[in-house]
């Protein structure tokens, strides 16, 4: 059983293959957290600590007994006004101006199989994977407030995941001002806190700074999970590494606004929360009512950050990732926009397709600029029918035609959104969501559609229908700003920014379902939406706007530790590229691109003849590796922070088999030799390099590492196939 519940003690255990999660309801009612770390035999209650806190409150019921705070205690939902003065999880005001609801455990139930959230991505169970749900209650009596807490435990892939619905069961309604959705409280704190921090164009740099008194906290407040803050954080000891110390992951699970914070307090505690945004969050709940809080995905490794990785990495592949596209290989792309922008024409696109069938590709991507009116990016959003005029024929003979040179046909979109300039804003100016009075804020020179108005999300799924039946199988979804006013003419702005999630999600769901065999890759000006929720219906994302070789490294790190490789999306474009300026070869673009999936983004018909024979190569080579790429266990070796190289590695699940990529971006005089440590292979078995023929013991190979060329020039690249002999 993976959770247990021990009836003397009310002590609940949640167990998986390598840890063990407690909370213990006590005599009071109060749920306490006592444990989340390497798997353990009994109890650990004893860690629970008693003292006369002065300024540290009691329950009432204590009369002078001053040694029980919640202020002290490690609690799994703590609550605003129980006199825990560290940040809460939740925050209710209820009809007459008034904060604060004790919450008292009043039951629970241990059910199998994973739970799933109304209206909400959430990890699932796939068949035959052990799987079960813990939800405990806890009430508060004088609002009718009821809190629901939800456990899914995924034993096999080391996941424990978290979520709470609330709800009013009372006669007057109340008011949820703040809902997270999970805590971690430690009874001591000596952590350093990793967070992914970024901004378009450079996503998800990796930070590691010590935890010290005090709250640091990273989130959004645009509406989306943003390119600024990743909705992931680890927590773990100062000398955890890839390879050893203990770690903790939070994963959210949800594609707005968030917040995580990490608290050291008086007493040298530590919590980590994390949960909705607060940003103009205030969700009224009438009798009857209730919300659910978006779900956390939760690991712990005692072996590292490599562990954790790919413990993540598993569940969001199979538990999070749906559909067709989960297992079945990623097409090749070649996408128009960094080749083309606006300028081009049906028969710049055919002669683009032709060039690129060529060169193996198997789909074209057709990105921006294909729908009537749309030659730049003030116009147009919101009117998807296509600019027949410019592509010289109905979208459905172009994609026909397209299907006739040999290529799969795919096509940008951004339904979210609405230019002021389009037909459907000359008709439906209440769709967009303008505060009245106000001048709206322009973003990329557009606003963004009411996503929670049900005609709105209808007319999306009804324009994405006319673009699908066409033979499309392949769309990029985009959403190009961030959300500055949330007012809708339908009213409760203090629900929209959930509300607005939730109306994306239904709207996914149905074109995902509907359209079974068409790949989604998500994008919000590159990687601005890369998180778990919309991994939920688009398996992969278009990783960041930057194509640079040089700057997809760090993002593609940072990108790693959370998140599946097969999630990544990256594109071989021109030099001098067109974010940096940066000029690099060909092979070290090939090699940082072929990270997950896979294309390219420039013009074929400006390639010279070197370069056809060199990119043929690489998507023949792209093919062979596929597999390992998005299934394979991913395994960093370097660390921007400290080395001069950049490698990573992925090997077969079976071990037979290993790709080590490496990239030197500076050459330098007298450069010290690199020396390249995999990880992941056999014990004992021997291990050839395909190309070299060298032989090489496993174990001395994991030890010690293989020497790689010196550097020639900038920008360097290796890649070294391995084969278990
Ligand atoms: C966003 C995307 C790009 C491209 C443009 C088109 O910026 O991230 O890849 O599709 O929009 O306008």
């Amino acid at each position: 059983m993976a959770i247990t519940f021990d009836e003397g003690r009310r002590i609940f255990t949640l167990t998986t293959r390598n840890t063990t999660y407690q909370m213990m309801a006590d005599s009071f009612g109060y749920l306490l957290h006592l444990y989340y770390g390497a798997k353990t035999a009994g109890f650990t209650d004893w860690g629970l600590t008693f003292a006369d806190r002065g300024f540290s409150g009691s329950p009432y019921e204590l009369g002078r007994d001053r040694t029980y705070s919640l202020d002290a205690l490690p609690q799994e939902f703590p609550v605003q006004g129980t006199g825990d003065y560290r940040s809460p999880m939740l925050i209710v005001r209820d009809s007459e101006d008034t904060y604060g609801a004790d919450l008292r455990y009043s039951g629970h139930e241990i059910t199998e199989g994973k739970y799933s959230l109304p209206g909400l991505p959430a990890v699932y169970a796939n068949p035959g994977e052990e799987a079960q749900t813990l939800t405990v209650t806890l009430s508060n009596n004088r609002l009718g407030l009821s809190v629901k807490l939800l456990y899914g435990v995924i034993p096999g892939k080391d996941i424990i995941t978290r979520s709470v619905i609330v709800r009013n069961n009372g006669s007057k309604p109340f008011t949820a001002e703040k809902l997270y959705s999970s805590c971690l409280d430690f009874t001591h704190g000596d952590f350093d806190l990793i967070t992914f921090h970024g901004r378009h164009t450079l996503e998800r740099q990796y930070q590691r700074q010590r935890l010290n008194h005090g709250s640091y906290s990273v989130g959004s407040r645009r509406g989306m999970s943003s390119h600024q803050y990743s909705p992931f954080v680890i927590l773990a000891d100062h000398d955890a590494t890839e390879t050893h110390g203990r770690c903790w992951g939070m994963n959210f699970v949800y594609s707005g606004g968030f917040c995580a914070e990490a608290e050291l307090d008086q007493y040298g505690q530590t919590r980590v929360i994390m949960g909705l945004s607060r940003e103009k969050f205030s969700y009224g709940l009438e009798p009857g009512e209730e919300i659910a809080g978006p779900e956390v995905i939760m690991t712990f490794s005692s072996e590292g950050l490599g562990k954790l990785t790919h413990s993540f990495h598993a569940c969001i592949r199979e538990n999070i990732c749906r559909g067709k596209f989960r297992d079945s290989p990623r097409p090749v792309v070649l996408n128009t926009w960094e080749a083309l922008y606006f300028n081009f024409d049906g028969r710049k696109i055919l002669d683009a397709a032709e060039s690129a069938k060529a060169l193996g590709v198997d789909m074209l991507v057709l990105d921006d600029g294909w729908f009537t009116n749309r030659n730049n990016d003030a116009q147009a959003l919101g009117d998807w029918s296509a600019d027949e005029g410019k592509l010289g024929c109905t979208l459905g003979e172009l994609v026909s035609r397209v299907k006739a040179i040999g290529l799969d046909f795919g096509i940008w979109v951004e339904p979210e959104m609405i230019s002021e300039d389009s037909r459907l804003y000359r008709e439906h100016r209440d769709w967009a969501m303008i505060i009245p009075g106000e001048k709206p804020v322009l973003g990329r020179n557009q606003l963004v559609l009411d996503l929670s108005r049900m005609d709105v999300r209808e007319y999306i799924i009804q324009s994405m229908r006319g673009i699908l039946n066409e033979g499309v199988t392949y769309l990029k979804w985009d959403y190009n700003r961030s959300i500055a006013e949330l007012y809708s003419h339908s009213g409760s702005n203090g629900k929209l920014a959930y509300k607005y999630i939730l109306g994306l999600y239904e709207i996914l769901e149905r074109i995902t379902s509907e359209y079974p065999g068409v790949l989604i890759e998500g994008c919000a000006g590159g990687g601005g939406r890369f998180d778990a929720g919309m991994l939920y219906y688009t398996p992969q994302i278009w990783c960041s706007d930057n194509t640079d070789a040089l700057d997809r490294l760090t993002i593609h790190y940072g990108t790693s530790f959370g998140f599946p490789m097969s999630a990544v999306a990256a594109h071989v474009s021109t030099c001098p590229n067109h974010q940096t300026g940066r000029i690099t070869p060909l092979k070290a673009r090939y090699t940082v691109s072929m990270t997950g999936a896979f294309g390219y983004e420039l013009d074929p018909l400006k390639l010279t003849d070197d370069e056809r024979r060199e990119i043929s190569g690489q998507i023949r080579q792209y093919k062979l590796d596929r597999e390992i790429i998005t299934e394979g266990l991913y395994y960093r070796l370097s660390n921007p922070e400290s080395d001069n190289y950049c490698a990573w590695e992925y090997v077969s699940h079976d071990g037979s088999k290993a790709l080590i990529s490496v990239v030197i971006p500076q050459n330098h005089g007298n450069m010290p030799v690199i020396y390249i440590t995999p990880r992941g292979l056999t014990h004992g078995a021997f291990y050839r390099d395909i190309e070299s023929g060298k032989i090489y013991p496993a174990d001395a190979l994991m030890d010690s590492g293989f020497p790689v060329d010196m550097p020639k020039s900038d920008y360097e690249s290796f890649t070294f196939r391995l084969e278990r002999m």
